[in-house]
């Protein structure tokens, strides 16, 4: 049967993708942020999965405000990087597992949960610079990622966003999709988006790194109390945008522990203050 080995959780500030893309990652203004990830690029290459289930959230590229999937799986077998107003970041082409993701669909659908079926999708940074940061930089045309991904779209761009909760919630049923899957796959799941960050208005700026340890202290002692967290507090405290934390709650219901396993083991930990308007914030989880 297919295991979830492990959760990685990471920021996806855009203007990481640029800083790799435009080679400037060794500046000074870059570099303590990508020291955070020697660690995971190492981890990455000694603990290679079979397939990414990579949480992430779309921003308004994919979907516009046409058509707002609350919750999208991707089933296709490729991804394309999308254009996001500067070209298509020069990262590969995303493959997908549609045999695993057509099966978490069938199963997490049967446990109660509305997913839509997306078959043909580009994605963005959302999805590309957590597979940069943890993968590193691959050619765009003679370069792979380390393994397939499935795409998994939340909305948390406009209102009304999904509750820590149902993602939590969801993060079990996922964990259960995965597991019941005929093939011995190794499997990890990511949490992307996040920290506190707020990108318009009077508060545009907003960093809260109280804010964001405590998320993180909580993240890994007590998921199940911080799933309990109302919508309306990650935008208080954590800014308008750093309701993408939510996502992160999906990967860690999907951890064994939730289901009467084991803790996991910290294997890495790292806050950055500031990336672009962002705070980074990044851990991984071992399933034991
Ligand atoms: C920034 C952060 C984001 O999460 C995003 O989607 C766009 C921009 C930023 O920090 O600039
Ligand atoms: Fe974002």
């Amino acid at each position: 049967m297919a295991k979830i080995s492990a959760s990685v959780y990471t920021s996806h500030v855009p203007a990481i993708g640029a800083a790799l893309d435009l080679g400037k990652s060794g500046e000074s203004y870059w570099q303590p942020v990508f020291n955070g990830y020697d660690f995971s690029k190492h981890w990455m290459t000694e603990n290679k999965p079979d397939v990414i289930f990579l949480v992430y959230n779309d921003h308004a590229t994919a979907f516009s405000l046409d058509m707002i999937p609350t919750f999208a799986i991707g089933c296709a077998e490729s991804f394309t990087p999308a254009d996001e107003g500067w070209g298509p970041r020069p990262v590969p082409v995303v493959r997908g597992h549609p045999e695993l993701a057509a099966h978490i669909a069938q199963s997490v659908i049967q446990q109660d949960f509305d997913l839509t079926i997306v078959n043909k999708m580009d994605v963005d940074h959302g999805l590309t610079v957590p597979l940069s940061l943890m993968c590193g930089q691959q050619d765009p045309v003679t370069g792979a990622w380390p393994c397939p991904v499935i795409p998994f779209a939340v909305n948390v761009v406009q209102y009304p966003v999904p509750s820590g909760r149902r993602c939590f919630e969801l993060g079990k049923a996922i964990r259960k999709a995965i597991e019941s899957f005929d093939k011995p796959l190794n499997v990890q799941i990511w949490g992307t988006g996040g920290m506190s960050h707020q990108l318009q208005g009077p508060r545009a700026g907003l960093i809260n790194k109280e804010f964001d340890n405590a998320f993180l202290d909580q993240l890994i002692a007590d998921p199940e109390g911080l799933a309990s967290k109302p919508h309306i507090d990650y935008v208080r405290e954590a800014g308008s945008e750093g309701i993408e934390l939510v996502m992160w709650l999906i990967a860690r219901g999907a951890m064994a522990d939730v289901a009467g396993g084991p803790a996991p083991k910290v294997a890495h930990r790292f806050y950055h203050v500031p990336a672009s308007n962002t705070a980074v914030g990044h851990l991984i989880l071992e399933n034991k």
